[in-house]
């Protein structure tokens, strides 16, 4: 995998050409200052005052730009969360435009292992404020941010300029089984995983000739010979209506999780062998499709070693109480809103 594979790769790359086909998404780009505080490793002040999309100023300014403190034995040390205004209402007008609800990403990746640590449970976010508690507790997040070109071939040449985005998607609540990951070599669709294999799921096993099928004439009829590369590993969503959408395109290596596949198998020029009984004949033409098979191969979430709270050890040394503050104000704000919006029904 070259550099320029990863750089094309990246969401602004490829969303104007796919647009059609995958989920309405804003980018913004993301200024330096807001760089600089995700990579902060120092505390992890959420800024943003009220964090929500609605107009319920009905708390004074002073309540509202109330700054967090915290004073130890021999100092005073005042933290005052970062604001970023201009970029707070630039992302607050996207994802109203976006129906209010968005799922977040950097150029390539989402911080789909901290989701243990918002509110929710969840990538859904409403607010600035939101998405920076994800980000900023995301090791997938810091790895765009820092070495997006980990495990590239060319690594003595110079690294391409990046201009990093906040990429802003509508939210659509997507069925785990119905996500597929598809690797594509020389323009060619060679094989076909289950995106979530942790888990068995009886429609896949059931359909999947027509899931099969109905990718790769997706493929075929909208992607193939349209993208900048011909090596490239390819998401896609099969919604209950059996229509097949693109959900991110990643680069062909080893960044990219190959699932129930190996990137050895994947690249080793050998046809690769599906999971099918012997005697089967598989066609020449048709990629290979996995997928997991019974329930006894149910396996744990590959995000479960994420999930260690790093932050709480953190409370815990006494060392990072600006987490805490944090965590307890949003929690606090949640709760307020949940009480108002309890008391207008
Ligand atoms: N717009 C969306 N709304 C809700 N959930 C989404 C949305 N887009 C993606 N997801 C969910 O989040 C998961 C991760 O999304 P995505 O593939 O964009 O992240 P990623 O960081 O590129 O992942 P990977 O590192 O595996 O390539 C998807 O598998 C899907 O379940
Ligand atoms: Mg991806």
């Amino acid at each position: 995998m070259k550099k320029e594979q990863v750089v094309n790769c990246q969401f602004s790359a490829w969303y104007p050409i796919f647009k059609k086909h995958t989920i309405k998404s804003l980018i913004l780009p993301l200024p330096q200052n807001v760089i600089d505080y995700l990579l902060d490793d120092g505390t992890l002040v959420v800024s943003g005052g009220d964090n929500s999309t609605q107009q319920n100023q009905t708390n004074s300014d002073s309540e509202a730009e109330e700054d967090i403190q915290w004073s130890d034995d021999e100092t005073t040390t005042t933290v005052i969360a970062p604001e970023f205004p201009e970029f707070n209402s630039k992302v607050l007008e996207a994802i109203n435009t976006l129906g209010g609800r968005v799922f977040p990403k950097l150029n390539w990746s989402a911080p789909r292992d901290a989701n243990w640590i918002a509110l929710n449970s969840s990538l859904q976010c409403q607010s600035l404020s939101d998405i920076f508690l994800l980000f900023k507790s995301s090791d997938f997040i810091t790895h765009d941010l820092t070495q997006p070109f980990l495990h590239c071939s060319d690594r003595d040449t110079p690294d391409p300029p990046i201009n990093y985005e906040l990429v802003l998607r509508k939210w659509s609540e997507l069925i785990p089984g119905g996500e597929f990951r598809c690797f594509v070599k020389e323009n060619k669709l060679i094989g076909i995983s289950q995106r979530d294999y942790t888990q068995h799921y009886h429609h896949v096993s059931k359909q999947e000739a027509q899931i099969s099928q109905s990718i790769q004439e997706f493929f075929s009829q909208n992607i193939q010979h349209r993208f900048l590369e011909e090596d490239f590993v390819l998401d896609v969503y099969r919604d209950s209506w059996g229509k097949v959408w693109l959900i991110d395109l990643n680069p062909f290596g080893e960044v990219t999780d190959s699932l129930l596949f190996s990137w050895e198998e994947l690249t080793s020029g050998n046809s690769l062998s599906a999971n099918q009984e012997e005697g089967d004949t598989v066609q020449q033409e048709s990629p290979v499709f996995r997928h997991t098979t019974s329930e006894v191969t149910v396996q744990p979430s590959p995000c479960l070693s994420y999930r260690i709270p790093r932050d709480f050890v953190d409370l815990s040394s006494g060392e990072d109480a600006y987490k805490l503050i944090d965590f307890l104000k949003l929690k606090k704000n949640q709760q307020e809103e949940e009480e108002e919006e309890e008391a207008q029904q």
